[in-house]
């Protein structure tokens, strides 16, 4: 185990709702694991995985011993065993009156009051009223608790009200923890610093020097297995209202007056009150819907595997979408934000791109604009691409070069992985990468117009091979004002 640096960690028993699920076993006990081998979890953090599934505690450790360790870099068996021993299974019936359950769970908190208590609800949003309310019934929230709440939180605005109301009825705004994955990359993280804590991009961070921005999560993947949600979600509201939009909130934000939890979220909030709202005849305009259909030996989004056969909701959902959105304050007026993000495309890959204005006069042929790439996957890093001469005597042929920051290749500490930063301020009570209530809701409402002008057009989404770059509206909303998605141009 290394040493940590800083403070010690505080002991905290860390409760997980939907504990054996798959969130669980893919992204928390790893990132968990990480962080006890450099030294960051306290020796007595116990780790609590609530489920159906009537495991003991061995079962529990049996189990993760099974699925997990073999995807981890596990060097020494003596670690990996302490590890283990920090893993308990309580079996609860939520919404069932399950005494039996809520005692085991009491049974094991009792005494630890002094602890910080983080209930980590990785369970789907219908379930975060109820499991709160259980929890104060069976007294188990203390001042010194807090609640994580994963996505979707919501599938609109009301409902996303109503989780918030019935979560804040037992947990003060303080103590709630509104994840977004996203916030935890770590090119997130460097995008506050390169923004804030460098002179040279402020000046021309705005309509003045900036053409326009693109914000892009691209996946391979498709849905498999998933169709269930999937078809109730799409993906606007399983990307674009949480990742998209956050990203956009920190690429545009004004400089808040110091790094703390509500200078940044305060911040962040005002770009989202300041989206000029898509509604109507103008989503039709400003928004693309598509849906992957089969190509080669992949299945379209029809065809996937699922537990029950294709409906008007399955031929209806996005799994592709484009928009452009507009930001109506005195810093970007007139600057485009197009968002796109894509199940099944040819590659996959998360990034910001900054598109800076042409040369005001052109010396010249064949310049191209500048452009900052931001990666966020698959390898982190940042470019900026510049126009150079391309060596050699005779005319000057230009061309465009990346300047470039591969996180991997500068820093050989670990990138850790979004989860593990996240998990840690959890741990340690620094909601300031959370969403705050007003956060969740603006980006709702803005949402919201889009949503219901899609449900209200009888045209089906438009469909794009699957390994394709998305249906051609998504190339026709660029192509109108003669710009390009990055990748074209590359
Ligand atoms: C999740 C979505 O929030 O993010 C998934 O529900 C998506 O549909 C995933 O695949 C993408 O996360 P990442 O970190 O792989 O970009």
């Amino acid at each position: 185990m290394s040493t940590p640096t800083g403070p010690l960690p505080h002991t905290a028993d860390l409760v997980v709702f939907g504990g054996t699920g798959d969130l669980s076993m893919r992204k928390l006990i790893p990132a968990l694991f990480h962080s006890d081998m450099e030294g960051r979890l306290s020796p007595e953090t116990r780790v609590i995985a609530m489920s159906r599934g009537g495991l003991t505690d061995d079962d529990f450790r049996g189990k993760v011993d099974a699925e997990v360790r073999s995807h981890l870099p596990v060097e020494d068996d003596g670690q990996w065993r302490r590890f283990l021993t920090r893993l308990h299974h309580v079996s609860v019936d939520v919404g069932r009156e399950d005494a039996a359950g809520w005692g085991a769970l009491a049974e094991l908190l009792t005494g630890y009051e002094e602890r910080d208590r983080v209930f980590y609800l990785a369970s789907p949003p219908r379930t975060f009223g109820p499991f709160c309310r259980e929890l104060e019934q069976a007294g188990l929230v203390t001042p010194r608790s807090r609640v994580v709440l994963e996505k979707p939180l919501g599938h609109d605005l009301v409902s996303a009200q109503r989780i918030n109301d019935e979560v804040g009825a037992i947990f003060d705004e303080r103590q709630i923890f509104r994840i977004d994955h996203y916030l935890g990359k770590e090119t997130v993280q460097n995008l506050l610093v390169l923004r804030f804590a460098n002179a040279f991009l402020e000046p021309i961070w705005n309509s003045l020097w900036i053409d326009h921005v693109q914000i892009t999560a691209a996946e391979t993947v498709g849905t498999p297995g998933r169709r269930g949600y999937y078809d109730h979600a799409g993906a606007l509201r399983d990307m674009v209202q949480n990742h998209l939009l956050q990203l956009l909130t920190l690429t545009a934000m004004e400089p808040p007056a110091r790094n703390d939890r509500e200078a940044i979220r305060d911040e962040k909030v005002k770009v989202l009150q300041a989206l000029r709202p898509i509604a109507g005849g103008e989503v039709e305009r400003f928004t693309v819907r598509g849906q992957y259909t089969e190509s080669g030996d992949v299945v379209g989004y029809l065809d996937e595997p699922a537990s029950t056969p294709p409906n008007e909701a399955s031929r209806r959902v996005e799994t592709f979408t484009a928009i452009r959105a507009e930001i109506k304050n005195w810093r970007w007026a007139g600057v485009p934000f197009y968002l796109r993000t894509g199940k099944r495309m040819p590659y996959r890959r998360s990034e910001i791109v900054v598109q800076f204005k042409d040369v005001p006069h052109s010396i010249f042929p064949g310049g191209a604009p500048n452009r900052l790439v931001l990666r966020l996957q698959p390898e982190e890093g940042i470019e900026l691409h510049i126009m150079a001469k391309e060596p050699g005597a005779g005319e000057t042929t230009l061309k465009p070069v990346p300047l470039s920051l591969s996180f991997g290749k500068t820093f050989t500490a670990r990138v850790p992985e979004a989860y593990e930063r996240l998990l840690m301020d959890v741990l340690a009570g620094n909601p300031t990468l959370f969403m705050r209530r007003d956060e969740v809701e603006a980006a709702w409402r803005w949402i919201d117009p889009i949503l219901e002008a899609w449900q209200a057009d009888p045209a089906l989404p438009e469909p794009y091979p699957a390994g394709t770059t998305g249906p051609t509206g998504a190339h026709e909303l660029l192509g109108r004002s003669g710009r390009a998605w990055h990748e074209e141009e590359l």
